[in-house]
């Protein structure tokens, strides 16, 4: 839930519209299948409304087709201003999709602003898990970055709360899987508010003093200071943030659910963030052109926060611990230069080429730190880490790269059950040769050819042999297009996808 909308449980069984009601909803939304095929409760409910119905959906050529909505203004008989059916029939033509349902309930979000809405779950979309999908993809929709903004819009059929009651089959159910789907929610926007936050405010201290915040529900949070990471070896992360005039942080953040809560043994799975709160490039500068953009470059690290959140506010029985290196890329007399040689913690040193090249730096000694400390299960790292993976993929796929096949497959099925799509880039030898160094034992950068993949090998020679993948979201953490789940410049990219894998394969029952 959130600070635009409200949501109510009701029973189906013996669902009736108020009548002549002030306060009775505005907007009646039902389900249809194929030739407007509706369950019985919101049959009955449209009833006095059918003919009018029937010929609105003649005119709109209208016929229940999935991800397709019939808009009626002031529906005969029934006391509502406006009623919405929304299309669920699949055919073959136009499959389901498994995150169908989070897309309607976002579609239909943004027909609506403030009011009331009674959404009558019946018939083709009566399961519990379905109305859950569909509410997150509503608050997932009416998410707004405007803090900034002096001047709040005050229309309120535009900007209003909207009160929204569901109507389901199974009460009992439905709250359960509202619990999580909510969680979830509140992980996603939390992803967002950190990447849409401007430099100047989220710095890296910021940064994890709002990770801290995630203590309130249950997560263990250990920050370390750069002189903390300065005894430990970090020099390649404690680079990165040297010509800045704030300080670097390593926020480490365990969830231990279910049996893991007791077991002090247990072997958590592991996700790793960078968090570049701002990335000028350093010396080797970046261009003006669009340089406020480099604000998002903490989006793989706003991802893990947001997906631990969801994690511990649904309570998932899984043992987990989430990473993230926040530093801040700045010019300076103290910056690093190009042709600087910095020791990793690994104890491999690192022969700077292009200070820009600055996030596989901080990751190096987070990933490092993360294998030696955890012995984690795997290692899943998200990073704004090339422009080249704009070039690939564009901002429909997140670039995948992995040194263990079961790891990829299973995040590429949970790409497509959550819309959250991941596409597998090659690995070698031939490229690791790529970033070899003159000087040290490696360089940072490897050249225009293939830039996403030199710089996924320079990542790997920092994971030792643990189960690893890593995924750049460069495309599809920021800069977001608008879509039916989302209209602010972040999308929170990954924490539905990890939440998604997690439930999936690493919870115990
Ligand atoms: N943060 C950038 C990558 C990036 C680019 C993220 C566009 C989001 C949108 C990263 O630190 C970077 O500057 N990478 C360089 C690497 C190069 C110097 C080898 C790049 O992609 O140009
Ligand atoms: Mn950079
Ligand atoms: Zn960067």
């Amino acid at each position: 839930m959130s600070e635009h909308e409200t949501i109510e449980l009701a029973a189906l069984a013996g669902l009736k519209l108020e009548t002549g009601s002030k306060d009775g909803p505005n907007w009646l939304v039902v389900f249809a299948g194929q030739d407007l095929a509706m369950g019985p409760a919101a049959a009955g409910i449209v009833a006095p409304a059918l003919e009018q119905i029937s010929k609105a959906a003649a005119a709109a050529k209208f016929k229940g087709a999935v991800s397709t909505f019939l808009e009626i203004l002031a529906p005969h008989g029934l006391a509502v201003d406006r009623l919405v059916v929304v299309g669920v029939h699949a055919d073959k033509t136009k499959p389901k999709e498994d995150f169908a349902a989070i897309h309607h309930g976002g579609a239909l979000r943004g027909k609506l602003g403030g009011g009331n809405c009674l959404i009558v779950f019946d018939g083709p979309e009566a399961s519990a898990a379905t109305a859950a999908d569909f509410a997150l993809g509503m608050t997932l929709r009416a998410y707004k970055f405007d803090r900034y903004k002096s001047k709040k819009k005050e229309d309120a059929a535009e900007n209003g709360v909207l009160h929204i009651t569901m109507a389901v089959a199974d009460v009992a159910a439905t709250k359960a899987a509202l619990v999580s789907s909510q969680a979830v929610s509140e992980g996603v926007v939390l992803a967002r508010t950190l990447v849409n936050e401007p430099p100047n405010v989220l710095y890296p201290e910021e940064f994890a003093d709002r990770a801290k915040a995630l203590e309130k529900l249950g997560v263990e949070i250990s920050v370390l200071d750069e002189k903390a990471m300065h005894k430990l070896g970090m020099g390649a992360l404690l680079g990165v943030g040297q010509g800045s005039r704030r300080e670097s942080r390593l926020v480490v953040m365990r969830w231990r659910g279910g049996k893991a809560a007791k077991d002090k043994k247990s072997r958590p799975i592991a996700f790793i963030g960078k968090g570049v709160t701002f990335d000028t490039g350093g010396i080797s500068i970046k261009p003006a052109a669009g340089m406020e953009d480099m604000k998002g470059d903490m989006a793989g690290a706003a991802c893990v926060v947001g997906l631990m959140h969801a994690l511990a506010a649904r309570k998932a029985k899984v043992d987990v611990v989430g990473a993230i290196g926040i530093v801040e890329n700045m010019p300076d007399g103290n910056a690093l230069r190009p042709g600087d040689i910095v020791t990793s913690m690994s104890g491999q040193t690192i022969e700077i080429i292009n200070t820009d090249a600055e996030g596989r730096l901080v990751l190096s000694d987070v990933l490092w730190y993360i294998q030696d400390k955890y012995k984690p299960v795997f290692m899943i790292d998200l990073a704004t880490l090339t422009g080249a993976i704009l070039v690939a993929l564009g901002q429909e796929h997140a670039g995948l790269f992995s040194n263990n096949d079961e790891l990829s497959e299973r995040l590429a099925q949970a790409g497509k059950h959550t819309g959250e799509k991941v596409w597998r880039l090659p690995m070698g030898p031939v490229y690791d040769k790529m970033i070899d160094s003159r000087f040290a034992d490696m360089k940072n950068t490897g050249g225009r050819h293939g830039g996403s993949i030199t710089a996924a090998q320079f990542l790997q020679r920092f994971v030792n042999d643990t189960p690893w993948a890593h995924l750049d979201i460069a495309g599809t953490g920021m800069s977001s297009p608008a879509s039916d789940i989302n209209t602010s410049w972040a999308s929170g990219w990954g924490v539905r996808l990890l939440n998604a894998l997690v439930a999936e394969h690493y919870e115990s029952k």
